[in-house]
């Protein structure tokens, strides 16, 4: 919804209710996949950038904005105060002195209270339409922010431990697991397999690269690592945090190259709020054909999913590797003769698996 509200904002704002009249006529949004306000911007004449951390097929998708000066900047709220911070330091850095830097979200996402993420420099944001729940918010760029501009400014360095002991993490403000080790992530690593000398492994959905780290320590020197997400900006810490992994942006099995001798999972369960098996399924469904003969899939995810018949769909071989909290780990190897189908609608109830 938060969309449409700020294209309406487009439509009907008087030219004085802009910030400051801007200095021309590009704009550039951050972080929203939904088209509308886009398209409203370009219907009113603007050159529009558009920009994402999160994989959205065929547009600009990097670790961190482009660089540039826009007429004005528009950031879509984001999950995190911190990245709301971030991405309001990005857009400012991006336009002149009088020109707007606009937030625009839900009630549900945070928006009434986002004021206090605006930079320093940035005068009276300001709620210019509130409507369906969602509000769009308006400030003035006065200085330049004061973090110099680039995702390294925003560095967060926490010290993270498993079996093997403690060490500085890098992360970013919107990762998964910020600041710490997810418990069922922490679960996944305990129960690792064996991993053969040389392996190739692929950590698919792997943020910040704990499991594939963890993974590469267990196999050796000779193993090698692949890192999948659809987070450039996750992949930027993996790639610090796993300096002889290969990041891959991507958002499925297609974006990578096997065979692979083992493939291990913690997967995204939500489509935005709401949970979904959609990712899981989709990997259940796709794996067997990067597998080599022998290897193995190895996921964690809350023990009441069904996911055991998921896998089964695919996996001749499907078992519990370990129980933690409200966590479980399978293992699944040997490809079905006959796969079962994914058909419809993935499973997304709270049956037990
Ligand atoms: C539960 S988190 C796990 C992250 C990391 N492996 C860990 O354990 O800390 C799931 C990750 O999957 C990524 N993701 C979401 N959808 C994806 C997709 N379709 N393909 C690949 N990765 C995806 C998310 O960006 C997120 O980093």
């Amino acid at each position: 919804m938060a969309s449409p509200v700020a294209a309406e904002w487009t439509r009907k704002r008087p030219p004085t209710d802009t910030a400051t009249p801007p200095r021309d006529s590009t704009a550039l949004v951050l972080a929203d996949p939904a088209p509308h306000l886009a398209r409203a911007l370009e219907d009113s004449g603007h050159t529009v950038t558009r920009w994402h951390r999160i994989l959205v097929p065929g547009q600009l998708c990097t670790p961190w904005p482009p660089p540039g000066l826009f007429g004005e900047a528009w950031v879509r709220m984001p999950r995190s105060s911190r990245e709301a911070a971030m991405l309001l330091h990005a857009a400012a850095a991006r336009v002149a002195d009088g020109a707007g830097v606009h937030l625009y979200g839900a009630n549900h996402e945070g928006i009434r209270s986002a004021a206090r993420h605006f930079p320093p420099g940035t005068d009276g944001p300001r709620a210019v339409l509130i409507k369906r729940r969602c509000r769009v918010l308006v400030a003035t760029r006065r200085l330049t922010p004061p973090h110099p501009d680039g995702l390294g400014s925003w560095e967060i360095r926490s010290p993270v431990s498993w079996g093997t002991g403690e060490r500085e993490w890098t992360f970013y403000p919107g990762v998964f697991a910020c600041g710490r080790l997810d418990p069922a992530t922490a679960l996944l690593i305990d129960c690792l397999p064996r991993i053969p000398a040389g392996a190739r492994i692929l950590d698919f959905g792997a943020g910040t690269g704990p499991v594939a780290a963890a993974a590469l320590e267990r196999a050796g020197r000779e193993a090698e690592v692949v890192l999948l997400d659809t987070d450039a900006t996750s992949l930027a810490a993996a790639a610090r945090n796993v300096p002889g992994g290969t990041v891959v942006l991507g958002d499925g099995i297609s974006a990578v190259t096997g065979p692979f001798d083992l493939i291990v999972s913690n997967p995204p369960i939500h489509a935005g709020r709401a949970q979904s098996l959609r990712t899981v399924e989709e990997l259940a469904r796709d794996a067997p054909g990067v597998l080599r003969p022998g290897g193995g899939l190895t996921l964690v995810a809350q023990r009441r999913l069904p996911v055991t018949r998921l896998l089964e769909r695919s996996f001749s071989d499907v078992r519990a590797a370990g129980d933690g909290g409200p966590f479980r780990v399978w293992t699944a190897r040997g490809r079905r003769r006959n796969p079962r189908p994914h058909r419809g609608r993935p499973d997304t109830g709270p049956t037990a698996a």
